[in-house]
């Protein structure tokens, strides 16, 4: 399986990823998974068909670490829909729900639609570093070229997407609480409805949750994409009202393991996985699709 992978890998588009490997971004050493390697993220994104692209480095003072990004096969490569999630944890836990339930659940889309003929081109970003401040998703912006910024349409988040006492919170893209928190790019707005719509249609109670850049889609935001994505809670407290549309336990935190040793595998709320899993593949399957993408 390794075998057809890899021939899957390097049969198209190789001219071009040799070009990003020899240096166009600056980069002091880019490495692509290939065949052998025990690179499990980038090797499973290859077994499904997808491209392994690129990974980027983001250099500190001690480390550097590495954002892991996926090219569906198919689909227009002037419009980019780009999804993505922070594969690092804080060092003091596994950093299961924050943030392996975001990881996985792109992971399976990736998996899922990454062979599938589409009209635009999916883009998978398993993001580095985002625990020290949004490391991976800022180099990354910061470095696409004024045409890569163009081709991406759109930029959805998911982190945190199984929490144990989950609330299903969307991104007010167009603060509609009227909260004032920031509002997103133009066509944020039809993200956040997208997804309303999704959970409406299973009868998913939603509430909304401000759109202050604490993820990585903070870079894409100030870099005007139209931008969205999911959230279950954090170190946040569940109201009484919410509660009753999610059941769980009020006055305690969403997730009481945030950033602690005991986020593990046990620490994750299956059927809010489940359920964001199918508005990621929703917005994906959507998007992928679409004549006319948000903020057209
Ligand atoms: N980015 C935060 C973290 O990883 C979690 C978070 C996501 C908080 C979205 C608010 C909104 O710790
Ligand atoms: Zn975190
Ligand atoms: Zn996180
Ligand atoms: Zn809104």
């Amino acid at each position: 399986a390794a075998g057809a992978a890899g021939a899957i890998i390097f049969n198209e588009g190789q001219q071009d990823r040799t070009d990003l490997l020899n240096g166009t971004l600056g980069e002091p050493s880019v490495t692509i998974p290939v065949v052998g390697t025990t690179f499990a993220a980038g090797q499973e994104l290859s077994a499904a068909g997808t491209v392994a692209r690129l990974k980027t480095d983001t250099t500190s003072a001690v480390k550097t670490t590495h954002n892991v990004i996926a090219d569906s096969r198919w689909g227009d490569p002037k419009k980019v829909v780009h999804l993505g999630a922070h594969l690092d944890s804080v060092p003091e836990g596994p950093g299961i729900n924050d943030n392996g339930s975001g990881s996985a659940a792109i992971l399976e889309v990736a998996r899922t639609l990454g062979k599938i003929p589409t009209r635009n081109k999916l883009r998978f970003s398993f993001w580095s570093a985002e625990e020290f401040g949004l490391l991976g998703a800022e180099h990354y912006v910061a470095n696409l070229s004024a045409q890569e910024l163009a081709n991406t349409k759109l930029y959805l988040n998911f982190d945190m997407v199984g929490s144990p006492n989950y609330a299903l919170k969307i991104y007010d893209g167009d603060d509609s609480d009227g909260e004032g928190a920031p509002a997103g790019p133009a066509g944020s707005d039809q993200i956040e409805k997208l997804f309303e719509k999704y959970f409406d249609a299973l009868r998913q109670k939603h509430v909304g949750t401000d759109f202050d850049g604490r993820s990585d889609y903070g870079p894409f935001m100030d870099a005007g994409i139209p931008s969205g994505g999911l959230f279950t809670g954090a170190e946040g407290i569940k109201t009484a009202e919410e509660q009753k549309m999610f059941g769980g336990t009020a006055g305690q935190a969403y997730d009481s393991c945030y950033h602690q040793a005991c986020d593990d595998i046990s620490n994750i709320n299956d059927k809010a996985l489940a359920l964001n899993t199918g508005a990621i593949a929703t917005a994906a399957v959507t998007y992928a699709y679409a004549t006319k993408l948000p903020g057209e």
